[in-house]
């Protein structure tokens, strides 16, 4: 049987590195203008433990991480080029300014008591090509899914310029901009320092002769002249405006402008507009969800949900996915996903479920999607569209006294009130296509994207929130597709 789980990331256990203590106590530092890092790669877990201790116990500071404090990093048998890639690598502010040493170094300097002095047969010297007047980009695969990239972002201030170029041209319908601007910042999020000229990009994938302009001209005038010009265009203004109401994709928005609309009063007063049930919660809520969710709010609400479903089946399942499972701090919403082992019993459990928010007096809105899924219909023609489980959109009631530290504080609204509205996706995937699910609705969408992209390019293979196919056994372009007798069936399930 399966027991009941809520899965945060965020409280797995860290793993210990052994020695990886930290500087120890009661021991004087007796050089603490030296901070010392031991290289893992080829001395092992072991050794770097055991000698990380003997140089605490002689008075050295240790650090465990390789940080901006690190004045001297130590390495054993590594070769140069390889230790040098790793190390610019770690995305460190002034690495020129970092020693690098052999262990020769160390040795000595264990010998004498006291860091000895550098000598040229210490260093283990940076090899750079001569030639090249930048030094090399780490390499970064054209597909999100193979690249790996951390919450941290170096590159902020061409993501954001970036960012208000999709949406700018996602709001005039242009897609496959859009889209260039889109995989560009996803390919900067995983460059783990920031960019400090334009010829440093030269490598890196995705990013096409509009996007290094861009680049460029942030560099020299630390602002893009065609971003700034769309953050001043009223249109743009407006459709943000509108679609930063629940509900309001950016046709509506675009219908609002051209309307005469300028206000989000406006668009609540005029008489020709009928707001659907979803914009109106969008509306009433709107100060509230426009507000991010933080990762302990996040946490709250998966414990109500969690208790909740519980009282309905001691068999629930139910995971924090989304912009939370990936180490978001904050993110727009949560997402959740819920499934029970009780063969087709998922959306009864989340019907349930809402059911019973709603008698809790927590329920501000649902918009429920039932299920649609049938695995003689997969995969689906349209496989990157949303999948077919079941699912509820929701705004929940969080209440301060639900959250460790309480909510967040939303600037300009203190109207007294103990509780803000939140949005909450919950979707209930069977238990055997939960694999397909988690990773589905784990994201980021580039990196989702990507991923099918990666498998049916690289591997013939349809990958989608329900599956694992291969594509050489499918015929995809038979629409309605006929229950598969070829052998098609879901091919791999992972995890
Ligand atoms: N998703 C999906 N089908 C939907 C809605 C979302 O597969 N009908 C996936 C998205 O592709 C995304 C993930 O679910 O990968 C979470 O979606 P969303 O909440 O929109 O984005 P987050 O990455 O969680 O960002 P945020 O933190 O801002 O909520
Ligand atoms: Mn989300
Ligand atoms: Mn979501």
């Amino acid at each position: 049987m399966l027991q009941a789980t809520m899965l945060p990331p965020m409280r797995k256990r860290q793993k210990r590195t052994e020695g990886a203590e930290g500087p120890s106590f009661g021991v004087e530092v007796k050089f603490p203008e030296v901070r010392l890092y031991l290289v893992e790669k080829k001395m092992g877990a072991t050794r770097r433990g055991f000698l990380a201790q003997l140089a605490r116990a002689k008075g050295f500071l240790v650090e465990d991480i390789l940080s901006d404090q690190v004045t001297h990093v130590v390495s054993e048998q590594n070769q140069a080029p390889g230790l040098w890639a790793w190390l610019r690598g770690r995305g460190l502010k002034n690495l020129s300014a970092v020693h690098v040493l052999d262990i020769s170094w160390f040795t000595d300097s264990m010998k004498e008591g006291r860091p000895v002095a550098l000598e040229a047969r210490h260093r283990i010297q940076d090899i750079l090509p001569e030639a090249s007047p930048h030094p090399p980009m780490v390499e970064l695969s054209r597909y999100a899914c193979k690249r790996r990239t951390s919450t941290e972002n170096h590159n902020e201030i061409f993501t954001d310029a970036f960012e208000v170029l999709a949406e700018s041209y996602e709001f005039s319908q242009c897609d496959s901009q859009c889209l260039a601007f889109r995989r560009a910042a996803s390919v900067l999020k995983s460059v783990p320092c920031p960019l400090q000229h334009v010829g440093a990009a030269a490598s890196l994938p995705c990013l096409g002769g509009h996007t290094r302009a861009v680049m460029q001209e942030i560099l020299q005038y630390g602002q893009s002249c065609e971003v700034e010009k769309i953050l001043c265009n009223d249109r743009y203004q407006m459709l943000k405006l509108f679609t930063s109401v629940f509900g309001v994709g950016p046709k509506t928005a675009e219908k609002w402008y051209r309307g005469g609309l300028r206000t989000l009063k406006d668009a609540l007063e005029d008489p020709s507009i009928e707001l659907n049930s979803m914009q109106k919660a969008g509306f009433l809520h709107h100060k509230d969800i426009s507000q991010s969710v933080s990762r302990a709010e996040a946490m709250a609400l998966g414990d109500i949900l969690h208790e909740t479903a519980l009282g309905i089946s001691a068999h629930a399942v139910l995971v924090l996915t989304g912009g939370f499972r990936r180490g978001k701090a904050f993110g727009h919403d949560v997402d959740f996903l819920l499934s029970t082992p009780e063969k087709g019993k998922e959306e009864i459990l989340l019907l349930s479920l809402v059911d019973s928010l709603r008698r809790q007096g927590i329920l501000l809105y649902c918009d429920h999607h039932t299920s649609t899924f049938d695995i003689n219909n997969m995969p689906g023609v349209s496989f990157e569209a949303m999948d077919h489980f079941a699912k509820s959109f929701l705004i929940l009631r969080l209440y301060d006294s639900q959250v460790e530290g309480g909510l967040q504080r939303v600037e300009g609204q203190d109207d007294g009130r103990s509780w803000r509205a939140v949005r909450v996706d919950v979707v209930t995937p069977p238990m055997e296509r939960y694999a397909f699910a988690l990773l589905g609705w784990t994201g980021s969408r580039q990196f989702e994207r990507d991923l099918r992209r990666f498998a049916r390019k690289e591997n013939r293979m349809l990958l989608d929130n329900h599956g694992l196919w291969d594509n050489t056994k499918v015929l995809l372009t038979a629409p309605p597709h006929p229950a598969q007798t070829d052998g098609s069936s879901p091919l791999v399930l992972l995890g």
